[in-house]
């Protein structure tokens, strides 16, 4: 297993250009399953979940091969509706292929996900909100049997009690192919779900309200393929200005996806750090010296929870105390306990952690424990004093695309190594 060798203290200086996003990649692609034909992806960043999921649908009857930067799609159709538990387990979005293969091929037999280091992550809300669409569903043996006796979905009213990015993905790509009208009520806003509506929009959908949390979705008789360009990483940019605004310096970040990035430029810009927006990019200037923060987790437009090991990395090195509550999972600070190991003041109740800003962390071997949780133990291994080891980087290879190579080229002193 890789891991990255740091030695923190660098500032950070020069330009950066933010991949696609991990997360519209993946319900885009899954979407693909709603149309036979070519569909051309571009803007995809080059990740192992990308790879995973490319894998999944090729087991779908679908090629998928890259020309001149481009992901290409080609789904020959047919009956096949399988998603495996081997490749399940490794990446919990796969679920994304439930609502279209229900939709396009009237079947799916999907494992169940099972939980991830952050929290239990049942997809109950998936199940329920298909069954109201006329699915029968049998959960057994550790997969989701799920079936259309009627030949074709129906639209219906969906309310969702707790707000779910994939969920929303799902029913929002099931019901572009369900016979009559669809509301999703308490729709997640995200802007990967907005992402996905404009895509199943290019592919001949009939969707308003995405981006609010009523979507509506008339059903068509059909859809094409369609060429789509992903967005930007919202998640990708927040980390790398979390590792400016620590180590300080002066980065221009291209190809951001400036207005969804509003909460963290909030956020960063009440801890004393200076951004300069215009157009798709943005300049951070930082003097590494920062003020705490208050944060509390929410769905968007709220501060995002994949931001929060990041921002706990810095606030742990900030002037005064900052509280943090996690308020959509229900175990993801297992990165406080490696902070701890390398000097940080933090002492967790319940879903709040407490974190007193240290004068300096000091480097030490640590370990990602989740994908997130691995880009916050970078920025804290960039910000500390001396050489960190941060291993299995492979939860990191998930979802950054060669964040290493944009570190190192922006002045971090960082490389991989195999351990
Ligand atoms: C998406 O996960 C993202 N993943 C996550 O990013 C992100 O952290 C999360 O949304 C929240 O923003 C992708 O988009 C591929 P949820 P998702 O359904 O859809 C509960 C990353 O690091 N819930 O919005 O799985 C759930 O337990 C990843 O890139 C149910 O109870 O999250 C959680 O408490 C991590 N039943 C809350 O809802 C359900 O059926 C929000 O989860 C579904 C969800």
């Amino acid at each position: 297993m890789d891991k990255f060798i740091i030695n923190g203290g660098n500032r950070l200086n020069g330009s950066v250009r933010i991949s696609g996003s991990k997360n519209a990649s993946l319900p885009v692609m899954a979407a693909t399953i709603l149309a036979n034909g070519r569909h051309v992806l571009s803007n995809v960043p080059m990740l192992n979940d990308v790879r995973t999921m490319s894998t999944l649908l090729k087991g779908l009857n679908i090629s998928i091969s890259t020309d001149s930067g481009k992901l290409i799609l080609d789904n020959g159709g047919g009956e096949f509706c399988e998603a495996p538990y081997e490749l399940v387990r490794t990446m919990r979005a796969s679920i994304l292929v439930l609502g279209p293969l229900l939709a396009r091929r009237g079947r799916a037999y999907v494992s169940l996900p099972g939980g991830c280091a952050i929290g239990a992550r049942p997809v109950d809300l998936h199940i329920a909100a298909l069954e109201k669409m006329g699915t029968q569903i049998v959960v057994e043996n550790g997969y989701v049997d799920a079936k259309c006796p009627d030949g074709r979905l129906h639209g219906a009213e969906i309310t969702f009690k707790t707000i779910t990015v994939t969920g929303t993905e799902n029913i929002m790509m099931a019901a572009t192919l369900a016979e009559g009208t669809t509301t999703i009520y308490n729709a997640a806003q995200e802007p990967e779900v907005v992402d996905l509506a404009r895509q199943l929009r290019a592919m001949g959908a009939n969707i308003t309200g995405e981006g609010t949390h009523t979507i509506k979705v008339e059903g068509v008789a059909q859809l094409a393929p369609a060429a789509y360009s992903i967005m930007p990483d919202r998640i990708e940019a927040g980390t790398l200005l979390c590792a400016v605004a620590g180590v300080g310096g002066e980065v221009d970040i291209v190809d951001a996806p400036v207005k969804e990035l509003s909460p963290i430029i909030d956020a960063l810009a009440t801890m004393g750090v200076d951004i300069d927006v215009g157009g798709n990019r943005l300049v951070i200037k930082s003097s590494g010296q920062l003020k705490a923060k208050d944060i509390t987790t929410m769905p968007h437009p709220g501060f995002p929870t994949d931001m929060q090991a990041q921002f706990m990395a810095i606030l742990s090195v900030a002037e005064g105390t900052s509280v943090i509550n996690e308020t959509i999972f229900e175990n993801r600070f297992m990165h406080v306990a490696e902070y701890k190991r390398m000097g940080a003041d933090i002492t967790i109740s319940g879903q709040t952690a407490v974190v007193k800003g240290v004068k300096r962390l000091s480097g030490a071997p640590v370990m990602a424990s989740d994908l997130r949780a691995g880009a916050g133990l970078v920025i804290a291994a960039l910000v500390a004093e001396c050489k960190s080891e941060v291993r299995r980087v492979y939860h990191i290879d998930r979802g950054y695309d060669a964040l290493e190579q944009k570190l190192m080229a922006l002045g971090a002193d960082i490389r991989r190594t195999k351990s």
